[in-house]
């Protein structure tokens, strides 16, 4: 697939008869809106669809599949990968009018929503009922529980509960040409078949589209604490990592932010973050309240063994939103610095934050390039960002640059490209450096098996077969 082109008439013809007008439209001003995430890519659709059902969806992919027309689907839009922009034209298939909770069982201890339900309304749903959703991506107020799945989504508090992967018990996802399948269930435990869900989970829209998804959750934590602990030299924040969770204790989180991160935040909603420092660190502890008083006080005299100071500490989650507000804030502070930027999300073995760290400044200081750090510190999930913009070609190859070390370097010690927001369209490139050509040959034959035509979010995920745009 790719590099055709669409007959944007007859596909528009297509899916008008099977759907109500205001689900499909292809005026100028709507396939605008819809080509772009939150990065600096574009590509415009030929058409926007608005599904509103299982059969809905069925139904584009049936069209898609018969024309092979590209088909992209799209949740909050909020991706840091290009993952949802339709670069080679197509469908824009917008899930966000699926956005029902169909079902919260405590008995059974799972939801069953629809893609396009806001995260954080599953959240505070479940919440009403004693009940908990770990996965939290800092978009959480915008993006949707299928954009979630498709990327398979981190956030802060996944350094204990795990990933959107650990929380997904069922999918009903639909593939081109318009088939239903329903994959895994309400069961916590089932080992009887290929566990195919697992495929869906982080692919990106490359496979076939999710239309719903059951999801695990926890009893809410009775208690929660943290606090922000300065340190003078961005090294020794990443040594007091190793050296707490090397502690015996697990904490929630543990968040990094630089200076000229704190200094961002600062200059975007000032909350008194400790600018002198060179680095902050936020770490919070849940669970019973004696058990978060205890792990606090282990986690500080563990972090003040490494020169940390403490900064404020947080006793409820009331007295915590305002860390996490200002943790939240640190990708639109940041955006307002610069037209573009890079967040990238390379994770590493915990015991190497340090020797990351270290490398990426000296990539910055080689290069000239600024990179501001920030990140889920704890789980080695860093996100190094580089300010850009697309319009100065020599600044965009020195970044470019930059970015491509910080890659390498993350792979010699033992990491990955991506440990949160995809490969998309921004990460592709590096595939080959990052895996040996039988694992990508494997990959693709997946890619394949579920779409013969190519036509699921074409160009994106994976290495461009021979023929693709
Ligand atoms: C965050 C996004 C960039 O953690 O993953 O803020
Ligand atoms: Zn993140």
């Amino acid at each position: 697939m790719g590099g055709r082109s669409v007959d944007r008439e007859g596909l528009v013809a297509r899916l008008r008869a099977g759907l109500r007008p205001d689900q499909v439209t292809a005026t100028p001003a709507d396939r605008a809106v819809y080509s772009y995430d939150a990065t600096w890519t574009e590509g415009w659709p030929d058409v926007v669809v608005h599904a509103e059902s299982t059969a809905d969806v069925a139904f584009v992919l049936r069209v898609a599949q018969d024309l092979t027309v590209p088909v992209v689907p799209r949740g909050g839009g909020t991706g840091l990968a290009g993952g949802s922009v339709p670069v080679g034209g197509g469908i824009c298939l917008n899930l966000v009018r699926m956005n029902r909770i169909l079902a919260i069982d405590p008995a059974d201890g799972v939801a069953v929503v629809q893609p396009g339900v806001i995260t954080y309304d599953l959240q505070r749903a479940v919440e009403a009922w004693g009940l908990f959703y770990p996965p939290d991506p800092a978009s959480l107020y915008m993006s949707t529980i299928g954009g979630n799945v498709a990327t398979n989504a981190g956030g802060p508090r996944c350094l204990k509960y795990g990933v959107t992967r650990d929380y997904v018990l069922g999918l009903e996802v639909v593939l081109p040409g318009g088939e239903v399948l329903r994959l895994g269930g309400r069961v916590m435990k089932d080992v009887s078949a290929y566990d195919l869900k697992q495929l869906f989970i982080g692919s990106e829209g490359t496979l076939g589209v999710i239309t719903e998804v059951t999801v695990r959750l926890l009893p809410r934590p009775p208690a929660l604490g943290a606090m922000a602990v300065a340190f003078d030299r961005l090294e020794a924040a990443g040594e007091a990592v190793v050296a707490l969770l090397g502690a015996g204790v697990l904490p929630l989180m543990i968040e990094l932010m630089d200076r000229g991160v704190m200094r961002a935040v600062e200059a975007f909603r000032p909350c008194g973050l400790p600018v002198t420092a060179e680095a902050l660190l936020l770490v919070a502890a849940d669970g019973e309240a004696t058990a978060v008083r205890e792990a606090l006080a282990r986690m500080q005299a563990s972090m003040a063994a490494h020169g940390g100071r403490l900064v404020r500490i947080a006793n409820n989650a009331e007295e915590a939103e305002i860390l996490w507000e200002a943790r939240r804030n640190i990708s639109p502070a940041i955006g307002r610095m610069a037209p573009y930027k890079f967040s990238e999300d390379i994770t590493v073995p915990r015991s190497r934050i340090p020797e990351m760290i270290r490398q990426i400044q000296q990539i910055s200081h080689k290069t000239e390039v600024p990179i501001l750090i920030y990140g889920h510190i704890g789980d080695g999930n860093l996100h190094p960002t580089l300010l850009c913009d697309r319009r100065d070609p020599e600044a965009m190859t020195r970044i470019a640059n930059a970015a491509a070390q910080i890659f390498e370097t993350a792979l010699n010690l033992g990491g990955v490209l991506s440990g949160e927001h995809g490969i998309g369209l921004l990460k592709r490139d590096f595939l080959f450096q990052a895996f040996p050509a039988t694992t990508l040959e494997k990959l693709l034959a997946v890619k394949f098996l579920f779409d013969p035509k190519g036509i699921m979010n074409p160009g994106k995920k994976l290495p461009l077969p021979r023929g693709w745009v």
